[in-house]
């Protein structure tokens, strides 16, 4: 397959996924979905619906399995690309490098992914990224890129000299999200956010974030449990996923029907089996459904 740069629609067709850790359980049983560019699409479901597999999955983790279907961007099959090529491919993944790393900066870190995007998934060797005669970017254009993005993200330049995660607080391992994101410019981004560390502080460093990077290029899969973070960041689209499986979609008014009656009345009407009250399926709280 070779990379076709004009298709910037990410299209998921089928994708079945299991962990590896138990191949029979199938999480996701077979998901639909087309993210074009500049389209910002918002994935809710209860807790333990498949929301964070599906952003494993599209990142390549190595602890789920692919059971079928096919998921391509830019004319490449994703599935058989590693997490590495899939962010030269200029799709940015949040999560990639969840761990503390001591001794790399934020500075460098970035800096090295940027390198690595520039060269491409085919690791151009015409490109140096380091020389912008060549392709690449000059440390002096790189400095002068983070001052703008810090600055666009209301971050202290300080922040660059720290280690990488070591030691970082929620807020700022989000911070750091976002100024990776705000200075790899992907053309397409999946952000996974979950519950951990999601206070009111992260949930608006995150929504500020992604409104400053919104462009008619980018196209964004928002997978949140929590419709709140929708009042900050408006979505074109959003998909409920229950049970494995999409079970229905619509624009901004769905996510606010949402907030209203929980998810137990629109489940329901979708043919699923719920077996608790609707009051007992409140958004922030753990969904119960029948299997
Ligand atoms: N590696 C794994 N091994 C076994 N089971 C797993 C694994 N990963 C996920 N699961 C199970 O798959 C289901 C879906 O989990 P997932 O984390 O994708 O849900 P979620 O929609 O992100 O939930 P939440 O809203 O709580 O974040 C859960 O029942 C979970 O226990
Ligand atoms: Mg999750």
């Amino acid at each position: 397959m070779t990379t076709d740069t004009t298709d910037r629609t990410l299209r998921i067709r089928g994708l079945r996924v299991a962990p590896v850790a138990a191949p029979d359980k199938e999480i996701l049983q077979g998901i639909d979905l087309e993210v074009g560019p500049g389209e910002v699409h918002a994935i809710m479901g209860p807790n333990g619906s498949g929301k964070t597999t599906l952003a494993y999955a599209l990142m390549g983790h190595p602890a789920y399995v692919i059971n079928g279907g096919e998921v391509t961007w830019m004319g490449r099959d994703v599935l058989a690309l590693s997490a590495d090529k899939r962010s030269r491919l200029g799709m940015f993944l949040a999560f990639q490098y969840p761990t503390a790393v001591p001794g790399l900066s934020v500075a460098s870190f970035i800096r090295s992914a940027l390198n690595a995007k520039l060269q491409g998934i085919d690791k151009n060797p015409d490109i140096d990224p380091t020389d912008a005669i060549k392709g690449g970017v000059s440390m002096l254009d790189f400095r002068r890129k983070m001052r703008e993005k810090l600055a666009l993200l209301k971050m202290d330049e300080a922040f660059v000299s720290r280690y990488v995660n070591d030691g970082f607080s929620g807020g700022e391992k989000k911070r750091l999200e976002m100024l990776q994101m705000a200075m790899l410019e992907p053309q397409l981004a999946i952000l996974d956010e979950t519950d951990s560390g999601l206070d009111i502080d992260a949930l608006r460093i995150v929504a500020e974030g992604v409104n400053a990077m919104l462009n008619p290029d980018l196209g964004i899969l928002l997978i949140t449990h929590y419709q709140r973070l929708l009042n900050h960041i408006k979505p074109d689209f959003v998909h409920v996923l229950a049970q494995g499986r999409i079970v229905t979609s619509g624009g901004r008014d769905l996510a606010l029907r949402l907030e209203d009656e929980g998810y137990g009345p629109i489940l329901r009407e979708n043919g699923l089996d719920v077996d608790v009250p609707d009051d007992a399926l409140r958004l922030d709280e753990p969904a119960v459904l029948a299997h």
